[in-house]
């Protein structure tokens, strides 16, 4: 009889933990924009190609628009675990402590998407995620948006038009130099926070890739946007350091697998995306959209640059050096 039980509860013991172990890995993927923006599209083929490779072994749970998370604490939440993965903007690793990552965000550095790819792509990218490591994080991929544009509800063409305004910025001492340099009053502010904050008046205006402006409808509560191009903001896609290398390494590879070709796509996108992001802005009708001159385009370089110089303690000249390097910056043209 004795036997017996003990032969049932050990055959239950055995299916419980059968059943245990086809449960899946989960994979929380928190970020704060729209679904329907470059990263949110990417994260989702993540999902699906980590889905196909693990053949179901891994499931991504992606949370998109701040369902999870506000900006900073995101960055806590992965650090402890409670999501094990996250797309902040690079301007979010200053506040981190890993300040050379405010490099990405210095105005006018890059000229176009070709210029920032030979950072990320070469060995000064690959070294800024390996920065992230002493804080539990480990970086594995580069994800663009795009450049960002000045809106605000007065017209801008000329650095002085912002003079006095204020302007949503996210948490970047770079930023907050940039904004000064301008003459206006850098705020900062979560990025779910933005769109109430410009509606109610609480700041004047902000400066985002035109897919966040549109996703968020900034473009409803702003009534003048200048294609000013005058800073970069993209992604470095991060997982908590000590769940990613606990998987097991076969799970491993097909992730590396499935993140490579998201960020391929991710890459191949985010154009698309700011440029169809545009059209649908004109066509509200909403907001005056506003092309620079090549000469007004200067003069915002020209009261822009000298942020370099002013963050180098901060940012580090070395490393802002060796993006200069890299992209043939010249600061006096475009
Ligand atoms: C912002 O806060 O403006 C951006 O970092 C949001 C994002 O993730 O694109």
């Amino acid at each position: 009889m004795k036997v017996s039980k003990l032969l049932i509860a050990l055959f239950a013991g055995a299916l419980s933990l059968a059943a245990y172990a086809q449960q899946p890995i989960v994979i929380k993927f928190s970020h704060v924009v729209a679904a329907d923006t470059p990263k949110g599209k990417a994260a989702e083929m993540f999902a699906k190609k980590a889905a196909e490779l693990t053949k179901g072994r891994v499931k991504v749970e992606v949370y998109a628009n701040s369902t999870l998370y506000k900006d900073k604490e995101e960055m806590e939440a992965l650090q402890l675990g409670a999501v094990q993965m996250l797309a902040p903007s690079l301007a979010k690793f200053g506040p981190l402590g890993v300040k050379e990552f405010e490099v990405f965000d210095l105005p006018f550095i890059f000229s176009d998407y070709d210029a920032l790819r030979k950072v990320t792509n070469g060995p000064v990218g690959k070294q800024l995620l390996t920065k992230l490591e002493p804080k539990g994080i480990r970086g594995l991929a580069y994800w663009d948006n795009g450049f960002k544009a000045f809106s605000a509800n007065t017209p801008i063409k000329a650095p002085a038009d912002l003079k006095g305004k204020k302007m949503r910025i996210q948490s970047s001492k770079v930023l907050e130099e940039q904004m000064r340099s301008l003459g206006s009053l850098p705020q900062v502010m979560a990025f779910s926070e933005v769109y109430q904050a410009l509606q109610t008046g609480v700041v004047d205006g902000t400066e985002n890739p035109i897919s966040n402006l549109y996703t968020q409808k900034m473009h409803e509560v702003q009534k003048y946007l200048t294609l000013t191009q005058h800073g970069y903001l993209g992604y470095a896609v991060i997982v908590n350091k000590k769940f990613w290398d606990g998987l097991p390494a076969d799970v491993r590879a097909q992730l590396d697998d499935a993140m490579e070709q998201a960020t391929r796509y991710a890459n191949q996108i985010a154009k698309v995306e700011n440029d169809s992001a545009l059209e649908a802005v004109k066509k509200s009708g909403k907001t005056i959209v506003y092309v620079p001159t090549k000469e007004e385009r200067l003069a915002f370089k020209r009261a822009l640059v000298p942020v370099h110089q002013k963050m180098e303690s901060r940012v580090g000249k070395d490393v802002i050096q060796a993006v200069y390097k890299d992209t043939g910056f010249k600061p006096d043209s475009l």
